[in-house]
């Protein structure tokens, strides 16, 4: 199979050449803004809502990457398409990493020459999913966190960044607590907000609610799931809930790039309705594989697949 390909900074380099530097803003201040697209059949799902996204983030943190968004869309979609002979057929992450650069007080390491530090990588699916695939079946525990979501008066969730220890934190508590899970976290009220790296919706009486947009990423899934449910004639509101309304819910789920829609069975160990995946959001994962084309059950079965096939070829080889 053919190698992949990074875009850093202009150039097409191998994984292994693209380095970041040690006196990198990202490193020294997690100063940067990334974003995760998808593809679905090998082509790229609402880049242009991701681009945007990215470009909102730059702007807010005062970020000139040297490139407009057009210019960037370009070099996305060609790095996908270095990319898509060395990925065997799969669905890969389109990821955007993109800093200030390194700090001004080190430019003598760079020649007196500073920019800011531009990447995107292809990387295929089969990891992420492989994961998710018993998920969609069996729905996610959301364990709520003591970690809470920093408010959006301190650091703006709406701002895709990399410092993100608070969500980190939070995914180490959730794998310690009893039983583990995925964290879902609230703000200084108590209100949720959303997961470590996925939105989050419930429904009851036949309404999908999601938390406003006030402390959260707005997530381009969320918006998409939003518009399917409109679209399937399904009342939606962005209002504020608690444990309370979660725990008493009929049904809850999570939405994210990677797995799209993913049923959220229980709260704390505890069942939401019939602690089963609920009737809505099975027609809304079928609706959504409608959408995109693809199954995406049936796809994180096959990379679950691919990745056993995977680590028995490297065994052997061992
Ligand atoms: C904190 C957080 N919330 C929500 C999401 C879901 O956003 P999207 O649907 O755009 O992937 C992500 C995605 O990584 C995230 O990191």
């Amino acid at each position: 199979m053919q190698e992949r390909k990074v875009y850093f900074n202009g150039e097409y380099v191998s994984e292994q050449e693209a380095r970041v530097s040690i006196f990198d803003c990202a490193l020294m201040f997690g100063d940067m803004v990334f974003d995760m697209t998808r593809t679905y059949r090998q082509k790229p799902f609402r880049l242009r809502e991701h681009l945007e996204r990215i470009y909102a983030g730059l702007k807010y943190l005062e970020i000139n990457c040297g490139m407009s968004l057009e210019e960037m869309e370009r070099a996305t979609l060609q790095t996908l398409e270095l990319n898509l002979p060395a990925v065997d057929g799969a669905d890969v992450q389109i990821m955007h990493n993109i800093s200030r650069g390194p700090l001004p007080m080190y430019k003598t390491v760079f020649g007196g020459a500073l920019r800011p530090t531009v990447t995107i990588n292809c990387w295929p699916f089969w990891w992420h999913l492989a994961g998710n695939a018993p998920l969609y079946r069996s729905g996610v525990n959301a364990v709520i966190t003591a970690q809470r979501s920093v408010p959006a008066y301190l650091i703006d969730p709406k701002v895709k960044n990399r410092s993100r220890m608070f969500y980190q934190m939070a995914n180490l508590l959730a794998q310690k607590a009893n039983p583990p899970g995925w964290p879902l976290l609230t703000d200084d009220q108590g209100l949720i907000t959303e997961g470590s790296g996925w939105n989050f919706f419930i429904v009851r009486k036949g309404r999908v609610l999601t938390p406003p947009g006030r402390n959260i990423l707005l997530g381009i899934t969320r918006g998409a799931v939003l518009e399917l449910l409109a679209k399937l004639a399904i009342p939606t509101s962005e209002e504020d809930f608690g444990m309370y309304e979660v725990v008493n819910a009929d049904e809850a789920f999570c939405t994210a790039t990677s797995f799209a829609v993913m049923p959220c069975t229980r709260i704390n160990g505890q069942p939401i309705g019939s602690g089963q995946p609920g009737e809505l959001t099975r027609k809304l994962i079928a609706a959504w594989s409608e959408m995109v084309k693809v199954d995406i059950i049936a796809q994180a079965d096959a990379y679950a697949e691919k990745v056993k096939e995977m680590e028995l070829a490297a065994a052997a080889a061992r």
